[in-house]
């Protein structure tokens, strides 16, 4: 078999000329015959002068090289798509499945025989793991890591959701301008990903749980000298991986899922690893069953004491025992066989894992932090392909009743009207957002988190029933059901709903239902005018080939089978 630059030639009719042509060019780096005879490990870097989370790659990149030398491989970085996540339009996940497609083509395009993956911020990490498992390559996730918690009067804070906190605070007039403003500039303070039990330190908790990841990389602080660290074990890892040719698909397997699937209820995790997980495990041919995962959530406890379910910040979790801490606690009930990067087991980890622990922030599975699973899956007559709640991040006074719904048709009409003093809502509503799903927004955006109206939250309503085909931050809380599918711009009946309907949600029953007649809902769904595509380019390719929430949002052409 082929290693090293001899990997996938360029075609020019000619092997051994491309091969002759493919060294006199990498000799002209500089590199010597020697060097470019030892295993190369490409280095996938996503840093970007647009993503302040990987700020620090370059120092993390050296650390990486370092751990690739020492083991006697060559390391060659390659740049890819960075996806910052407050600093795209419309929103970062349309352009996830871009960035996996990147990721898994200069993967397999260039002559590597190993790859890291550094990436961090909340879409990055998913889009490589697809990249990854379709590319068929050695692969090592290294992630970012969180940010340092910031202060403001004697507070901590972490973005993001202390940004949201305060900002409901804001719109409800109980702090003033000048206050939000310096908040502002404490909210994010160092290098790394979200301070919280976000998207992004969901899915490095979960990378590392797949066993893409070293033990005990997941939770260290961006900016700690652990971090280094880990980036030049994760080079010297790359370089074994090289040499023993253990390919994704050897370690993501169904087991590995079920396993990630645990830790992401047990750490109370984002809504959105479930979509990113289902994306992952589809490249694989591996189906991810949302009433499956209603069944793990009802034995499986949350044991983090994190925001945004409960108070502590990342930088507590690594201080606390991190990831090692919970995966020893769920031991029972994990796949032990499955294999990791370092070629050992789950289990042969676990039994030689530190065994601290700090029960203040990591609970045991006795005496959980909550009984059961951060997530659940709803099903019904308004989301017959299934819906999400957080429920670890919501409130349970709200979790069973009927109510009207208060409409809103699209992101713009939520803009137009969400806080105009004459619109018809009470508490006790339920605030429906449609067209703002995969299809419909385009790309899905965070914007299920629809904000409580003004004139209720100045009156000091904090929560409401909130339901939509968008996601939600993972650093977002309340009362929110999400990701409704079909959505309505795929002729889901979300589409059909309007101001003054009943719905009726049910935690207990797992049951999000919409009280009108089927013959009704059809007979708007016919007058609805259909969505219009975008004429050109990417949008339009993802127009034409996203799937729905159930299904990952994956391109349809990128599943492992290929096929819807
Ligand atoms: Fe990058 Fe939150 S903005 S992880």
């Amino acid at each position: 078999m082929s290693h090293g630059l001899s990997r996938g030639l360029t075609n020019y009719g000619d092997r051994d000329f491309a091969l002759y042509l493919r060294r006199s060019f990498a000799r002209s780096m500089g590199y010597s015959a020697a060097a470019l005879a030892r295993p190369i490990v490409g280095i996938a870097d996503s840093g970007s002068g647009f993503n302040n989370c990987h700020r620090h790659f370059p120092e993390l990149l050296d650390a990486v090289r370092r751990g690739v030398l020492s083991a006697g491989g060559l390391p060659i970085d390659f740049p890819t798509i960075s996806l910052g996540e407050v600093f795209l339009e419309p929103t970062s996940m349309l352009y996830r499945n871009l960035m996996s497609m990147d990721v898994e083509e200069m993967i397999r395009a260039q002559p590597m025989d190993a790859v890291v993956l550094v990436g961090g911020c909340d879409k990055t990490v998913p889009a490589q793991l697809m990249g990854a498992a379709s590319a068929g390559v050695p692969a090592v996730q290294l992630v970012a890591g969180p940010m340092m918690a910031g202060h403001h009067h004697g507070e901590r804070l972490g973005a993001c959701t202390d940004c949201r906190r305060f900002w409901a605070k804001y719109r409800a007039g109980q702090i003033s301008k000048d206050e939000i403003e310096g908040i502002e500039g404490n909210l994010a303070t160092t290098a790394g990903t979200c301070a919280v039990m976000g998207t992004a330190s969901t899915m490095a908790c979960i990378a590392e749980t797949l066993g893409m990841a070293l033990p005990g990389t997941a939770a260290i602080p961006a900016v700690h000298a652990d971090r280094l660290r880990a980036a030049e074990a994760t080079g010297e890892t790359a370089v074994t991986l090289a040499r023993n040719r253990l390919t994704p698909d050897r370690i993501l397997t169904a087991a590995a899922f079920e396993n990630a699937v645990r830790v992401l209820l047990a750490i109370g995790g984002s809504t959105n690893a479930i979509i990113h997980l289902t994306a992952v495990a589809g490249r694989l041919g591996v189906p991810i069953d949302l009433a499956a995962v209603n069944r793990l959530s009802d034995e499986t406890p949350v044991l983090v004491d994190l925001k945004p379910s409960g108070q502590h910040y990342m930088e507590d979790f690594f201080a606390a025992g991190g990831l090692g801490a919970v995966l020893r606690e769920l031991r029972d009930r994990l796949h032990l066989d499955c294999l990791t990067v370092t070629g050992e087991t789950l289990g042969a980890r676990l039994d030689s894992d530190d065994a601290w622990v700090d029960r203040a922030v990591i609970r045991s599975a006795r005496e959980p932090f909550q009984a059961v699973g951060g997530l659940v899956a709803l099903f019904g007559s308004l989301a017959p392909g299934g819906a999400i709640l957080k429920r670890s991040a919501a409130d349970a006074r709200l979790f069973e009743g009927e109510a009207r719904a208060v409409v809103f048709d699209s992101l713009e009409d939520l803009a137009a009207r969400i806080d105009d003093p004459a619109l018809d809502v009470t508490p006790a509503d339920f605030l429906v957002l449609k067209n703002a799903g995969p299809k419909g927004a385009p790309g899905m955006p965070e914007a299920g988190y629809l904000p409580i109206p003004t004139k209720l939250s100045r009156a000091g309503v904090t929560d409401m029933v909130r339901i939509s085909d968008a996601r939600m931050s993972g650093t977002a809380f309340g009362t929110i059901v999400l990701h409704v599918t079909p959505e309505a711009a795929a002729g889901g009946p979300l589409g059909a709903v309007r101001t003054g309907d009943r719905i009726r949600l049910s935690v207990k029953n797992r049951r999000l239902d919409v009280l009108v007649e089927p013959s009704e809902l059809a007979r708007r769904a016919a007058g609805a005018r259909p969505v219009t595509a975008p004429p050109r380019g990417y949008r339009r390719l993802y127009a034409e080939h996203v799937l729905q929430a159930d299904q990952g949002c994956d391109f349809d052409f990128l599943r492992a089978d290929g096929r819807r």
